[in-house]
């Protein structure tokens, strides 16, 4: 499945159309974890790879944060920005189109909150994400990272159909344990449930047929269905029950 000829960013656009989080966490748990960080108004924040903004928008409605989202998908940034103007329209924060591995913020460790949420491919994995996350979070900031985790040891079937490698991904304790390698203090970890993992799945199988009942002219719809039918088979032959998801928050030190 690693050959493209829809636009990548169209195709996730389509999938992900209902969803406003684009990772398998329910809004509730990340509730949960904007109550904990009791940000002020006025503190910083850098989303990378920060999809349809939903984070930013929160802490903007709820904590009254500037900052910055990053994202290189037009359609990301485009909603985003559109998100942000219907539900926070007074908010300092900027929404810019590129590569995260490429963002360099004004001043170095200038955020109390670094994210990177379900995108450490762009840092080369958890670890480098973690280390780029503690570059530009302020000395007593958070990092906050949302990233998966195996629950058993993979089926070697399921990584071979899905062009995965066990070393992709450690196990939860693992991701935890990096962190702490990385001298980072664990403070909260929001683990998804299956139902969590299902929804944020089959929504996604839900809108492609919408998508198709509306477009059925679409050129590309054929790769869509396929590529969507190799995603459902992954998530029910194996996915489901073997790897897991959670939010994980830490601080950069251990004084505030
Ligand atoms: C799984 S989604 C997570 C989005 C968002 N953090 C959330 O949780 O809702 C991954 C995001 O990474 C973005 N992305 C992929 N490669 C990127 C890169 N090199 N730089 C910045 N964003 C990237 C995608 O456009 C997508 O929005």
């Amino acid at each position: 499945m690693s050959d493209w000829k829809i636009d990548r960013w169209k195709f996730y656009d389509i999938t992900h159309r209902r969803h406003m989080l684009c990772n398998p966490t329910s809004l509730s748990k990340l509730d949960d974890v904007i109550a904990l960080l009791g940000l002020e108004p006025g503190a910083r924040v850098v989303d990378i790879a920060c999809g349809k903004g939903e984070l930013l928008a929160r802490l903007a409605e709820r904590c009254g944060v500037s900052g910055v989202g990053v994202d290189l998908s037009p359609f990301c940034i485009a909603d985003a920005r559109k998100k942000l103007a219907e539900r926070a329209p007074q908010a300092k924060i900027e929404f810019v189109q590129m590569d995260g591995a490429k963002y360099r913020p004004q001043r170095p460790e200038s955020f109390d909150l670094a994210s990177c949420i379900g995108a450490s491919w762009v840092f080369g994995g958890h670890r480098g994400t973690l280390r780029a996350l503690k570059g530009i979070a302020a000395p007593s900031g958070y990092v906050f990272v949302g990233e998966p985790f195996w629950i058993k040891e993979p089926d070697p079937e399921h990584l071979k159909f899905d062009e995965l490698t066990r070393e992709m991904f450690a196990d939860h304790y693992g991701n935890v344990r990096i962190a702490e390698e990385e001298g980072l203090v664990p403070l909260y970890a929001a683990v998804s449930s299956g139902d969590d993992w299902d929804r944020y799945e089959m929504l996604q199988w839900f809108t492609a047929d919408e998508y198709a009942a509306a477009n059925p002219n679409d050129p590309d719809l054929p790769e869509i269905q396929e590529k969507m039918a190799h995603a459902r088979e992954v998530y029910l032959r194996w996915q489901r029950g073997t790897l897991g998801w959670a939010l994980y928050l830490f601080r950069k030190s251990a004084s505030r």
